[in-house]
């Protein structure tokens, strides 16, 4: 039996990749990483301070600073930054707008480089994000990146919206942002979202979320061995 992995899970907004993460974390009682709160506090944070968001000395400053903790309560993998639980703060539409403007400056992604490869050292962990088996676990044991149509992801961001109580806008409207947001993480200079090369795709337009978790369970057991 080899030793406990890094497994990657990368992807576009709403493909599943936080549910996916967090249950395969749970079933091989690994440790979850979510890198895109990460980014989200940094938003939130330069957001706070009135930072600019094309400022990137200023961001790359909060990035490197950044005192963030994560605790699971239940189902939900509480974020605090500075010791304040901003779970919630770090999930509106303009935190989203926001982590994926300041995730786009080099100064950011260096800073946060370092904080991702300490927090998921040591294997045992299933890490979500953009580049995370690109960038920041290149030796990672098992790479995924799961994917979905715009429409699918879209509906799904409506039901969250819907079932968190907040205001649901038209799904036209839902579909652009994440079509936006998913050209300028997949356009960027530095790290763009993209499938490692060894990763293997998974596509969830069609199957259920129970259906993607047992693809990529198996597929983590036959790399445990
Ligand atoms: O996964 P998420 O929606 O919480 O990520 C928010 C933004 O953070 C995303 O639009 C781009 C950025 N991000 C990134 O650039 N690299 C990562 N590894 C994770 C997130």
């Amino acid at each position: 039996m080899s030793p406990p992995l890094v497994v990657t899970i990368d992807g576009p907004a709403g493909a599943g990749k936080s549910t996916v993460a967090r249950r395969l974390a749970r079933r091989l009682g690994y440790r979850l990483l979510d890198t895109g709160a990460i980014y989200r506090a940094v938003a939130i944070t330069a957001l706070a301070r009135g930072v600019d968001l094309d400022d990137e000395p200023a961001l790359g400053a909060i990035a490197a600073g950044l005192a963030i903790d994560f605790a699971f309560e239940g189902d939900v993998n509480h974020v605090f930054v500075d010791g304040a639980d901003v779970t919630a703060a770090i999930r509106t539409p303009e935190a989203s707008k926001a982590a994926s403007l300041v995730s786009r400056h080099p100064a950011v992604r260096a800073g946060l480089l370092a904080l991702q490869r300490r927090l998921g050292g040591g294997g045992g962990v299933v890490v979500e994000g953009r580049d995370t088996g690109t960038v920041v676990f290149p030796q990672a044991g098992a790479k995924f990146f799961l994917t979905a149509s715009d429409e699918e992801r879209a509906r799904r961001r409506q039901l969250e919206l819907e079932a968190s109580g907040g205001a649901v806008p038209p799904f036209e409207h839902t579909l652009r942002e994440i079509r936006e947001r998913d050209d300028r993480d997949a356009s960027r200079d530095v790290a763009p979202m993209v499938a490692a090369d060894d990763a293997v795709i998974v596509d969830s337009s069609t199957a259920s979320l129970d259906e993607v978790i047992e693809q990529i369970a198996a597929e983590v057991a036959r790399r445990v061995g």
